[in-house]
């Protein structure tokens, strides 16, 4: 603890600009001291730090000192893409002030904007109201992101979700068949291509009753998901549980770590061999088996499923690593699968030019591994700066740990030869980590984000609680630099930074897509024009639907009548197209609450309650006369 505790002190201290100008201005009186602090800075220092102690950018830079305040006015440079954990949510936060710039609710319900309780998204979401996001990915073209989708898994509902760019809303969400506690998830990334999906809890294949007890009959899926159309291509059975997933930079493998290769049911049964796997899937000979039929199909869907549980063959290689892996990270150039030991205090990496001939059996699957450093306690995921170094977070130490690759692959065969550079701590209990375009061949080694599971006494106390611990750390330097401490609602799991010039989301909503395909269609059925009618609509003796438009700070219906009992579809148009101007329906005493963005089109359906009068109001703030912008619902008996 007294080490952490040194270190949350430094980190307090981070707004160093005034303390090293202190120093400096110290060091020139000093004489020698004040060359050899000179001399530390380097031959580019500029003349203003070199004669008055103040660090010019570039020095800083060089020495992991970037500025992290983001002043009023002015942008963060990286969009953060973090998902959400029990929350079922994707958040955007601005990097690196850390500020949270946006929640968009995904396999959730949200109060706000009726997201999960509206038409469209009830439908989406087939009536679930909860999920469990970990993994977000953005889709890729040619090995770095393309701003057009954002990936998310749904762990407890064995889902995987997407957001579209564009509007940052969820516009897809698909159930995958066989499988349960969807984790791990990686795009490919020479282009939108697939999004893999591992499948973390083994159940009997199919699942449907029989083989309850017999461990032989289990199996977990790896499953194929276009990223475009969001439907499911074909599934790889395979024997054990299957952790986090990558994909290499051409299009040719995924990797999935995989623990119980045993394939026990119980923790003990998980737990007996010395050695798990890192599963290496061979894409494009899957594709063809698929092609050919060489599939099987199980339970009730009509995926075709290949069977690779087994043997190492054409289809799936399994390269023996220490025991119960868990995370594996590609890192920018390409070249290495780096797998996270969890249960051994090693990291694996893994030559992916060696697969080819792994695959045509020239040399054996350990034949790939060309190092295995130890880099501390609980190893779990690896980020990259791009310039050769890797960064592992250490989940029982509570410490990042910089080493270096190639230093690492020299250290395999020379003890003389150590990798690792620096080791930070990190408060507390460190989960995934990742660094701004981390997870693309322009990783730039600027930030780094330690996703912390705990935070106990770094926030005020709130109750039993806590939020989670998001560091951000200046990975710019030699040494980590801890400088920001982030509280986040329970409870990301993974985050990745995007470059802000390659993110391009509309103000205004663009009146296309499946949402509006679905409003289209009751309008066409109706005679209505969304963005100039507002009508009551009687589609039968129990049945209502009304068509409403909005321009602030006016409905354009002071009041509509219905019948007790009767079932209500209110179909709003905001008619505004002035940026930032949101206006939404809320219908007093009848849960009904939802959000309409500039030029967007929402419904939501209720049942009208007792005889009486229900005001409906605009729930955003839209106007000066905002609190007038209501209605009146007459329920008749
Ligand atoms: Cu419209 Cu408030």
């Amino acid at each position: 603890m007294t080490d952490s505790r040194k270190s949350s002190e430094k980190s307090e201290n981070s707004k160093t600009s005034r303390r090293d100008f202190m120093r400096g201005s110290v060091a020139l009186g000093a004489g020698v001291v004040g060359a050899r602090a000179l001399l530390e800075q380097g031959p580019e220092s500029s003349s203003l730090e070199k004669w008055f102690g103040v660090p010019s950018a570039e020095a800083a830079t060089r020495r992991g000192e970037l500025s992290y305040e983001v002043p009023p006015g002015k942008l963060d440079d990286y969009y953060g893409f973090w998902s959400g954990g029990q929350s079922g949510e994707i958040r955007i936060l601005g990097v690196p002030s850390m500020r949270e710039i946006k929640r968009i609710p995904v396999v959730n319900q949200d109060a706000a904007t009726g997201w999960g309780r509206d038409d469209y998204s009830r439908k989406l979401l087939a009536g679930r109201t909860s999920g469990d996001t970990h993994h977000v990915h953005l889709s890729y073209t040619d090995g770095t992101y393309d701003g057009r989708y954002v990936y998310v898994n749904d762990k407890a509902g064995g889902r995987l979700a997407r957001v579209n760019c564009q509007t940052m809303e969820c516009d897809a969400v698909t159930d995958i068949p066989n499988a349960q506690g969807t984790h791990g998830i990686f795009p490919q990334r020479h282009k939108t291509g697939l999004v893999l999906c591992n499948a973390e809890f083994r159940t009997p294949q199919p699942n449907d009753g029989r083989d309850l007890d017999n461990p032989e009959a289990y199996g977990a899926m790896h499953t194929a998901i276009n990223g475009e159309t969001m439907e499911v291509e074909w599934q790889v059975l395979i024997e054990g549980n299957l952790d986090l997933c990558a994909t290499d930079y051409q299009g040719k493998y995924s990797f999935a770590t995989c623990y119980n290769s045993e394939g026990g049911v119980t923790l003990e049964g998980m737990m007996a061999a010395d050695r798990d796997w890192l599963y290496v899937f061979n894409l494009p000979a899957i594709q063809q088996a698929v092609s050919r039929g060489k599939t099987i199909r199980v339970g009730e869907s009509s995926v075709p499923v290949v069977d690779a549980r087994g043997e190492n063959g054409e289809y799936v290689q399994r390269i023996p690593v220490p025991k119960s892996p868990h995370g594996v990270n590609v890192d920018p150039s390409g070249a290495y699968a780096i797998c996270s030991g969890k249960l051994s205090p090693t990291v694996t990496v893994v030559d992916i030019s060696k697969l080819d001939d792994v695959f045509a059996g020239r040399i054996k699957p350990r034949d790939a591994v060309v190092a295995e450093p130890e880099v501390g306690l609980g190893p779990l995921h690896t980020a990259f700066d791009g310039r050769g170094n890797a960064y592992t977070s250490i989940f029982i130490d509570s410490v990042i740990t910089k080493w270096n690759i190639a230093k690492a692959i020299e250290a395999f065969n020379d003890d003389s030869v150590d990798p690792i550079i620096h080791k930070l701590d990190v408060h507390y209990q460190v989960g995934h980590t990742n660094a701004s375009m981390s997870e693309t061949k322009d990783a730039d080694g600027k930030w780094l984000i330690a996703l912390c599971k705990f935070s106990k006494d770094r926030f005020l106390n709130v109750g039993p609680l806590h939020h989670e611990n998001d560091q951000l750390i200046d990975i710019s330097g030699e040494k980590m630099k801890l400088v920001h401490d982030g509280p986040a609602y329970p409870e990301p799991h993974d985050c990745v930074l995007v470059r802000r010039d390659l993110i391009h989301p509309e103000k205004i909503t663009p009146r296309s897509g499946p949402r509006f395909d679905y409003y289209e269609s009751l309008a066409k059925e109706d005679g209505i024009n969304l963005e100039q009618d507002s009508k009551v609509i009687r589609k039968g003796e129990k049945k209502v639907r009304v068509y409403i438009t909005s321009v602030a700070p006016v409905f354009a219906l002071q009041e509509f009548r219905v019948k007790s009992g009767d079932e209500v579809q209110i179909i709003q148009t905001n008619l505004d197209s002035v940026e930032d101007l949101s206006h939404g329906f809320c219908m007093s005493q009848h849960d009904v609450n939802f959000v309409v963005n500039p030029r967007d089109t929402r419904s939501m359906t209720f049942i009208a309650g007792k005889p009486g009068v229900y005001w409906y109001y605009c729930p955003w703030f839209c106007h000066a006369l905002h609190l007038e912008m209501r209605g009146r619902m007459i329920v008749e008996a």
